[in-house]
């Protein structure tokens, strides 16, 4: 498995990733419409414009798109999602550590994220603090988030 840029070719695998996280794992913590929301912010036309505005990565096993990760230039981590057939193979771990090693290059102290609900042990376990947590409206729905951080 290697970590690499995203390209514009990976967005419709990408998009699917998302899709399928946002409707199976992740299916108990956020309404129905807050997770179309979500999978209408992140489809392929989206991530390539985040890609210019972040350092998008993408995990790629056996030359098949496997993960997802941003991070911006102050140092939020954004959309982190790995396909559920790969969960717990160390996949989103690597991810996490590339934006880290990115930060740093970036001179950057900390990094922050708003974690769903169900990531913040992934989170937890890599040295975030949970700072707190956040529920606010979002288009026609309200999302809960936790704002973590960890100090690098
Ligand atoms: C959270 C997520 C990215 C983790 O990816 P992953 O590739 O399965 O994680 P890893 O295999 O690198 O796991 C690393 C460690 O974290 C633990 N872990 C993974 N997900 C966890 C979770 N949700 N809660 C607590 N611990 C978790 C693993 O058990 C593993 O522990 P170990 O090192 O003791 O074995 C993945 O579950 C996912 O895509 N979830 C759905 C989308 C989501 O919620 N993303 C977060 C958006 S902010």
């Amino acid at each position: 498995m290697k970590v690499r840029f995203f390209r514009p070719s990976d967005g419709r695998r990408c998009h699917y990733i998302i899709k399928k996280c946002l409707f199976t794992v992740n299916k108990k913590e956020d309404s129905l419409a807050t997770r179309k929301n979500l999978a209408k912010n992140n489809t392929p036309k989206r991530l390539l414009e985040k890609n210019s505005m972040e350092k998008i990565y993408v995990a790629e096993d056996k030359n098949k798109v496997v993960g997802i990760i941003g991070i911006d230039d102050v140092g939020i981590i954004h959309h982190l999602f790995v396909d559920p057939r790969y969960h717990g193979k160390g996949i989103g771990s690597a991810l996490l550590q590339k934006t880290i090693t990115t930060a740093k290059k970036h001179k950057l102290k900390k990094v922050t994220t708003h974690s769903s609900i169900l990531a913040d042990g992934f989170y937890k376990k890599h040295g975030f603090k949970r700072i707190r947590k956040h529920t606010r409206k979002w288009l026609n729905s309200k999302i809960t988030y936790i704002k973590m951080e960890k100090k690098i």
